[in-house]
Parts: structure tokens; sequence; C-alpha cells
């Protein structure tokens, strides 16, 4: 991986660089989305919402992950998770170590604010998650379907 590239906390969905990023994620997807205005106040509005976005020396779009804080609760425990929620790096820069960096970095972040564990789901990069430590909670169920998938942070 190059070094030479930026890395910019978003917490502000409005910035225009996260927006393209996020656009062209989701076309890759093939999602379309008829408000993005709409998405874009939706993320600032849940509040907790977070990214990191890597540049190129251009400017260019390396890739971005975004997170948030999400508690779980009962009646003895309680826990604030970090729940990775989308997690990309354009087809061109992968496979140079951006990917496994920006989850690092998404990582070190929620450790430093208190979070010790990582959840997410995927249906499309197990493996790579896998790599990073994670490992399947066969019995925890998410809104999505997905297969969930926890990390201890430290
Ligand atoms: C998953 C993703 C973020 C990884 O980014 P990246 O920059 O390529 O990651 P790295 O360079 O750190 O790691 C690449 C390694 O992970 C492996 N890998 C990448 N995607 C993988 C996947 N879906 N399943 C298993 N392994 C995967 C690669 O084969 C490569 O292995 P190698 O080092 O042996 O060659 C990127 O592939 C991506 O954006 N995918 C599409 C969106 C997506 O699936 N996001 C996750 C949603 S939960």
């Amino acid at each position: 991986m190059d070094e030479n590239h930026t890395d910019a906390l978003i917490t502000d969905f409005s910035d225009a660089r996260f927006q393209a990023a996020f656009r062209q994620y989701f076309t890759e997807l093939g999602l379309a989305v008829r408000d993005w205005d709409g998405l874009w106040r939706e993320m600032n509005g849940e509040g907790g919402n977070a990214a990191f976005l890597r540049t190129g020396p251009a400017g260019e779009t390396v890739g971005f992950i975004q997170f948030r804080p999400i508690r779980f609760t009962s009646w003895f425990f309680e826990e604030t998770c970090a729940f990775i929620r989308e997690f990309w790096v354009t087809p061109e820069a992968r496979g140079r170590g951006h990917g496994a960096s920006l989850l690092a970095l998404a990582e070190a972040h929620a450790l430093q604010n208190g979070m010790h564990t990582a959840i997410l789901t995927t249906d499309t990069a197990a493996g790579f998650y896998i790599r990073h430590g994670y490992v399947r909670a066969p019995a925890c169920r998410a809104k999505n379907g997905d297969d969930v998938y926890v990390k201890r942070l430290g």
C-alpha cells in the first residue's frame, strides 16, 4: 500500500467527498436511492455515525468505512459496541492493504472511545473479516438476515 493518502474522520455526512464515495459504492452494489438527501439526513440524524474516508494524492476516493456505537442492554448487562455499517474500497485500489488499514483505523477509534467489541454483518466478505480476527456469532440475529460477526478489540 502506498502511504501517499489522506484519512479524514467524517461525522457530518453532508460532506461532498463522502457522498461521492458512497454513491460509487451503491452504484457498484446496484442499489438505487431515490432520495439521497434523505439518506444523508438520516445518517446525521441517527447520531453517532462516523466514517473514515481515504483519498489518494490527487484527491481521488480510495475507500471508506462507516461505523457507529450500538448499545446492547438487558436487565443485567449492558455494553456499547462498535457497529461497522458500510465498508468499501474502490475496485482499482483493492488488494493493496487499504481495506485492512481502514478496518484497523475504525477499530482503534472504537477502542479509544471505550468500545471493546466490534460487530457487523456481511454476506460478501466473511473471509476477509475472519482473517482480521472476527468470529461468527451464530446465535445473534440481525435485521437484514445476514450472518453476524464480532471481534474483541482489547
Ligand atoms: C472487502 C474490501 C473492503 C477489502 O478491501 P481491500 O482494500 O481489497 O482489502 P486488503 O487489500 O486489505 O485485503 C485484500 C485481501 O482480502 C481478500 N478479500 C477481499 N475481499 C474479500 C472477500 N469478499 N472475501 C474474502 N477475502 C477477501 C483479498 O482476496 C485479499 O487477499 P490477499 O491479500 O491474499 O490477496 C473490498 O474488497 C470491498 O470494498 N469489497 C466490496 C464491498 C464489500 O464487500 N464490503 C464489505 C461489506 S460487509
